[in-house]
């Protein structure tokens, strides 16, 4: 598989959990009820797949081949907003452990910043994942350069190598599965 066409599955795949995400959400509002554990397996599917396994290979690979191949005013426009969202992912994750963290502790209160960074979070994510499906990769598949192209897809080609080699996907499909399970009950 192409390397655009393995990021778009890839995004299948975290949009899977983004589901779960408010699954797990809309369980606190009607049983008032924390799954602690299933938050924490989230955090790590976001942090080890969707942000280092993936947003890695946009950042590190396609977006930078992008940015330095079309020039200044795409690299400070789209390209630019996307790294902004990753950035804002991100934060919103660091909010989402903190609230965890206080409710573990006792304050009830907390809840409501674990359902608002939670929320925040998944609706960010789709509808980032929208903008690179239906615009930013089609715009760098169709503008790249063959060789450019050819050099994205050596390189995601070493790092899904790497990953396979410490059975990421393999881990993190798994993952997938388990909370799409718990988050049916
Ligand atoms: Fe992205
Ligand atoms: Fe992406």
């Amino acid at each position: 598989m192409d390397a655009i066409s393995l990021m778009m599955e890839e995004h299948k795949n975290i949009k899977r959990v983004l589901k779960v995400i408010r699954k797990l959400c809309i369980k606190i509002l009607n049983k008032q009820e924390i799954e602690l554990e299933v938050f924490y397996k989230i955090i790590d599917f976001v942090k080890n797949y969707a942000d280092k396994h993936h947003h890695n290979k946009e950042e590190e690979i396609l977006f930078k081949k992008i940015s330095d191949e079309l020039g200044e005013k795409i690299k400070n426009g789209p390209i630019y907003g996307m790294l902004a969202e990753h950035d804002m992912g991100r934060l919103y994750i660091l909010n989402l452990e903190s609230a965890l963290e206080k409710v573990k502790n006792g304050d009830e209160d907390a809840k409501v910043d674990i359902i608002a960074n939670s929320i925040s979070y998944a609706d960010l994510l789709n509808r980032h994942i929208d903008k690179e499906d239906n615009a930013i990769y089609k715009f760098g598949e169709k503008n790249l350069s063959k060789e450019a192209i050819k050099e994205v897809e050596e390189k995601c080609k070493e790092v899904e190598k790497i990953a396979t080699d410490a059975y990421i996907q393999k881990k993190y499909l798994k993952i997938i599965e388990e909370l799409e399970e718990i988050s049916k009950y």
